[in-house]
């Protein structure tokens, strides 16, 4: 049976299911329900000294689009401490307090990480990442600090004081969080040298949701009448994490990672895992489908480590990371699209490749025609509603199945 559990910067993690930071885990009745269903530590909701302004949650799920959120419920520094409590007392979960102090001001950081830690944090999360404070400062006008938030997470050299300034107040491990609108692995690098003993990413990037075309340009907010810059998450962003990840992990080859953003399967987990995350962080997941999912996630990640001999994540991590080189290092193999027959209905979808001529209808069925002129991108193969396309190495003469979504 492999074992999942993780040493994640000294905490002893049973699994790798860790709740991201938001109104998941801003009561203590959700952080028993996670518990409940298996998760193995939780990032509580945001906390302030001073909580800047008024925001309470509005989002928009755009099945096709992302779900948005640009604002939300956020914790004083009196609820944050109770609901630390609460749940060290009342749950075996890793509790981790993420937190933001008043923009540059040193003090301010330490003394609320110090606080947190007093209630009975495991981690400190300084979160100098979240889309929907410093950087709307600049943006709209607001009132509050432009260094809270994505700001300051877009200067490594604050970033690193603000990490000391904790990592010095404290005797917990400190995680710095960062926004993907910054250069992460500089940010992650001056991080470290601030003394964070962990590194999580990614929080949302800013984004704009559609608008109600024949209402003025309305926005299709339920409970809003106007709105903000949204933070963007769920499985929209999950390569944007990914590559943040990677790159994070190839300048800082051992810093304990949470990587999240936009993970929704045990298989993306894994491939978390394999760009270099120590475990995998989740939020939209749970916030559409419940915490309910994750035992079903535990099995078949289990299942898969079983079925590969892998014993422990370790055997995987970061593993996928060799892979990555220079554009001019890319070889490529001499792949053709081959055409099951059997298979295609000749809807003609691969005809029409806006890029490529090479795939044509012969007889009703899709006939690669013009081979020379094929350079293997493996389009047609992706965008064929049948699976009738497989790619053919024609050196070897094998027939590589690419992975389906
Ligand atoms: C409604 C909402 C509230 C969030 N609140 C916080 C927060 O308080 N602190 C924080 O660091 N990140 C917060 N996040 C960001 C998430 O923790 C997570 O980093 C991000 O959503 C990407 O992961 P996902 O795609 O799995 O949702 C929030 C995200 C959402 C959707």
């Amino acid at each position: 049976m492999p074992d999942l559990s993780v040493d994640f910067a000294g905490l002893k993690l049973k699994n790798p299911f860790v709740v991201a930071s938001s109104e998941l885990t801003n009561t203590l009745e959700k952080i028993k329900r996670a518990e409940k269903f298996g998760a193995s530590a939780v990032s509580t909701k945001l906390c302030f000294l001073k909580v800047p302004f008024f925001a309470k949650p509005y989002h928009i799920v755009e099945k096709r689009a992302g779900f948005f959120s640009p604002s939300g419920d956020r914790l004083s520094v009196e609820d944050a401490q109770k609901l630390i409590d609460e749940a060290k007392r009342k749950t075996s979960l890793i509790i981790i307090a993420n937190m933001m102090g008043p923009g540059g001001e040193l003090n301010g950081w330490a003394n609320l990480a110090k606080k947190l830690e007093d209630a009975g944090a495991d981690m400190i999360e300084m979160n100098m990442s979240c889309p929907n404070i410093g950087l709307m400062a600049k943006q709209l006008g607001i009132h509050a600090s432009p260094e809270l938030g994505a700001a300051l997470g877009q200067n490594p050299d604050l970033s690193r004081e603000v990490t000391r300034a904790v990592a010095r107040a404290v005797n917990i491990p400190v995680m710095a969080k960062m926004t993907p609108e910054a250069n992460t692995p500089i940010v992650a690098q001056e991080c470290s040298r601030g003394g964070a003993a962990a590194i999580s990413a990614i929080n949302c990037p800013q984004s704009l949701p559609g608008v109600d075309i024949y209402n003025e340009g309305r926005p299709i907010y339920p409970n809003a009448k106007n709105q903000s810059f949204a933070g963007l998450c769920g499985p929209w962003i999950r390569p944007l994490a990914y590559r943040h990840i990677a790159q994070i992990r190839m300048r800082l080859p051992d810093i304990p990672i949470a990587g999240g953003g936009g993970l929704t399967t045990w298989r993306h987990a894994v491939e978390m895992i394999m760009y270099g995350a120590t475990v995998p962080t989740f939020c939209t997941l749970f916030y559409l489908k419940g915490f309910e999912v994750i035992p079903e996630i535990e099995k078949k990640l289990t299942r898969y480590m079983d079925e590969m001999g892998y014993l422990t994540l370790n055997d995987f991590r970061g593993i996928a990371l060799r892979y990555i080189v220079s554009p001019e290092k890319v070889e490529y193999l001499n792949m053709i699209p081959e055409v099951n027959l059997e298979k295609c209905n000749g809807c003609g979808i691969c005809t029409r490749i806006g890029h490529c001529l090479v795939i044509n209808l012969v007889d009703g069925k899709a006939q690669v025609v013009r081979e020379k002129e094929c350079y293997g991108c493996g389009v047609c193969y992706w965008m064929c509603p049948r699976d009738a396309i497989s790619m053919l190495n024609k050196e070897t003469g094998e027939k590589v199945k690419l992975p389906g979504w």
